[in-house]
């Protein structure tokens, strides 16, 4: 019976982290945990098949199937690979292979596991045709624009001894490097911070704008190749095979006869892998035949002839001193755990997050507790779970979430649906003001240089600036007057605050802190409304009308201007003669465009995709993603999709072809000059 309330625990637990994990691209447990919860639910399954279940999360693979997409059925299901933490358990999979052979001679060809989303590409003729994500298992969203954009994925194969049709798998990565770039504007913009690279990369490639794809620069290492005719018996053989056509494979992958050359294998990665420009979880062992791979063939969701051996992320058990609790610049209220400091991953760990209040509350985290602390693919370190066998009789306070905040003793709201709490104060929290103004001098923003967080604290206890206007009033004398600021300091501010008054709309738009306008959102918002003013009484209506605005966007500008004081804040900006308005071909370009919405379809010969967005952007013009009544004309490339042809045609909206563009916006034709990776059609 105990069992039997143990299987129904586990089956509701998985659930909900693999509606956590796939769904809203936020884990909350470690994969260890996931994997060992996983295993006890599967193992008291056997014991108990009069509980079978076909809804059990034991029965399918995750599912990241994602509204918004069209959907494509794999011709190969997506199948995932049996893990283990375990080398002894490699060591059986070894020998199981051994006998499943007859004790033939065999390889094993030993891979990174790479930690990103599983990608499914199909060529034709040597193009791509279709990118599919694995979705759950069976079938997958088509993100075929997106994956375009990948730079490492040709488009167009170098001349081989390719099949006239295949399919080849791999994995989506965001590098570290781009990972950390991502997060740190995100953190910026006080939008919710990645995870790990898996989940930004997976969050990436579901966006529905492929420009902004391209900009977050994703990786990817391509390791299965499927369909009739490969070229070799060997997987191994096959993948290089592949690298010549102009894949991306890794260099890592090794070919081992012994179980002794494995644990080397295994046992150099653990360690050098930390090296690496991407996030691997594991090691992918596969016998390199696929004559004996079809030999030994599948189980219900796995092959016989893999196994994927997972690293333990590094965890370390600390004490928790104490709890605080942090405010942002929109009033977020983060609580973060300070650590008795301890060595993990190579520095020092003294603060974990606590991510908000459920997080807490499902840790039952006392101050003393004894905790676990991981980095794992994670930038910032979290606690993962608390050591209860070391809790004293001493036990201490439960860690609660504050009500009020901590900074000015408002009493904190949470939002419908959002896990974080709010300092509603935004017109009197200290932190919340000084966070705006950082915000607001920021290079992105008004790039007033001289003017960092400490000079801003100085000027705000000196009563200086109570808000972002009030930057403007400072004369070269109050700023010399504070104390360490010299007079070169001084004039440079004064400089810097001057030369701000050019900055264009856009980025006054972005620099003002409207919750959710980053500065993409910023561009896309003055384009389409071209003032402050139009943005100011638009409707809800209206700019959820505008590509690329939804609803949590709209109301957050509704909400910024219906409150009087942030709409005077944007009065005295005005009147201090700040940029409110679009200035008609400020960019490069001219205004040849102004106004128009533009679809891009097909292929092109002078520039590539990109470009042309940013032809259409500084000539005025708005690239939209899907043709509607309202779209002005079609860029027609060559291989427009039939689809989009008849959709044109219902709508009576024209086709502009490439050279009929460039003309409009008096561009000559350049001469095969494409930046990224849309190679020219081989003809
Ligand atoms: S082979 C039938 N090789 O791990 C097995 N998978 O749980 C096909 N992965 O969904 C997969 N690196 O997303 C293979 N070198 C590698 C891999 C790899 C990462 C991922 C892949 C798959 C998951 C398996």
């Amino acid at each position: 019976m105990e069992e039997r309330n143990r299987i129904m625990e586990l089956r509701a637990l998985l659930h909900k982290y693999n509606q956590l994990y796939y769904v809203q691209n936020s884990p909350v447990i470690s994969d260890y945990e996931f994997d060992t919860l996983m295993r006890e639910l599967s193992d008291l399954e056997l014991k108990h098949p009069e509980l079978y279940d076909s809804n059990s999360p034991t029965q399918r693979v995750g599912s990241d199937l994602s509204k918004g997409f069209e959907q494509s059925k794999h011709q190969y299901p997506m199948l995932s690979l049996d893990n283990t933490y375990s080398e002894q358990e490699v060591r059986e999979w070894f020998q199981r292979v051994r006998t499943g052979l007859g004790d033939e001679e065999f390889e094993i060809c030993c891979e990174l596991k790479y930690d990103g989303l599983s990608i499914s590409l199909i060529y034709e003729d040597g193009k791509l045709v279709k990118a599919v994500t694995r979705g759950d298992g069976v079938q997958g969203d088509v993100v075929t624009d997106n994956v375009r954009t990948i730079r490492c994925i040709p488009l167009v194969l170098e001349p081989g001894t390719y099949p006239k049709s295949f399919e080849i798998r791999g994995e989506v990565l965001m590098p570290w490097t781009s990972f950390e770039r991502l997060n740190a504007e995100r953190e910026l913009n006080e939008e919710p911070l990645f995870a790990n690279p898996r989940n930004a990369a997976s969050g990436t490639l579901k966006l529905q704008n492929p420009a902004i794809v391209s900009k977050r620069q994703l990786d990817s290492y391509l390791y299965y190749l499927l369909g009739d005719g490969l070229p070799e018996d060997g997987h191994y053989e096959n993948m290089m095979a592949a690298a010549s056509w102009g894949f991306k494979v890794s260099d890592h992958m090794k070919k081992c006869s012994s179980i002794e050359q494995v644990m080397d294998y295994i046992a150099y990665w653990d360690v050098e892998r930390r090296n690496l420009p991407v996030a691997t979880d594991g090691i992918v062992l596969k016998v390199n035949s696929l004559r004996q791979q079809s030999e030994l063939g599948f189980k219900a969701k796995s092959p016989r002839w893999a196994i994927a051996y997972k690293f333990q992320a590094e965890r370390q058990l600390t004490r928790l001193e104490s709890v605080s609790f942090q405010v942002g610049r929109t009033g977020a209220v983060t609580p973060v755990a300070n650590l008795e400091p301890v060595q993990l991953s190579g520095t020092v760990v003294k603060r974990a997050t606590l991510h908000n209040a459920d997080i807490i509350e499902g840790l039952d985290l006392h101050i003393g507790d004894m905790v676990y602390v991981e980095k794992g693919g994670e930038i910032i370190p979290k606690i993962t779970e608390v050591d209860f066998g070391s809790r004293s009789m001493l036990i201490g306070d439960k860690v609660r979430f504050i009500e009020t905040c901590p900074e000015c003793g408002a009493r904190l709201i949470r939002y419908q649906g959002e896990a974080a709490h709010y300092c509603p104060n935004s017109s009197s929290c200290p932190p919340q003001i000084k966070g705006r103004i950082e915000h607001f001098v920021s290079r992105k923003a008004m790039n007033i240089d001289g003017l960092g967080p400490e000079t801003i604290d100085l000027f705000y206890q000196a009563g200086l600036i109570k808000d972002i206007a009030d930057i403007y009033a400072l004369g070269a004398r109050d700023i010399a007057r504070m104390e360490r600021l010299g007079e070169k300091s001084a004039s440079n501010i004064i400089k810097g605050i001057e030369k701000s008054k050019q900055i264009p709309f856009e980025r006054v738009l972005f620099a003002i802190g409207i919750r959710f306008v980053g500065e993409t959102v910023a561009k896309i918002l003055a384009r389409a409304l071209g003032s402050m003013d139009a943005i100011r009484n638009a409707s809800m209506e209206t700019l959820v009308g505008i590509d690329e605005i939804g609803a949590k966007i709209a109301g957050s500008i509704v909400s910024f201007f219906a409150q009087p004081a942030n709409s005077e804040l944007v009065d005295r900006l005005a009147a201090i003669g700040l940029k409110m308005e679009m200035e008609s071909g400020n960019d490069t370009g001219g205004n040849a465009l102004d106004g128009k919405g533009i679809v891009i379809s097909g292929v092109f010969e002078h520039h590539s995709r990109d470009e042309y967005k940013a032809l259409i952007e500084s000539n005025g013009g708005r690239n939209v993603s899907s043709i509607s009544a309202q779209t002005s004309f079609i860029l027609a490339g060559d291989n427009m999709g039939p689809a989009k042809r008849e959709k044109a045609q219902k709508l009576g909206i024209p086709l502009v072809s490439e050279l009929e563009f460039l003309k409009m916006i008096g561009l000559e034709p350049k001469e095969n000059t494409k930046t990224n990776n849309e190679l020219l059609l081989p003809f």
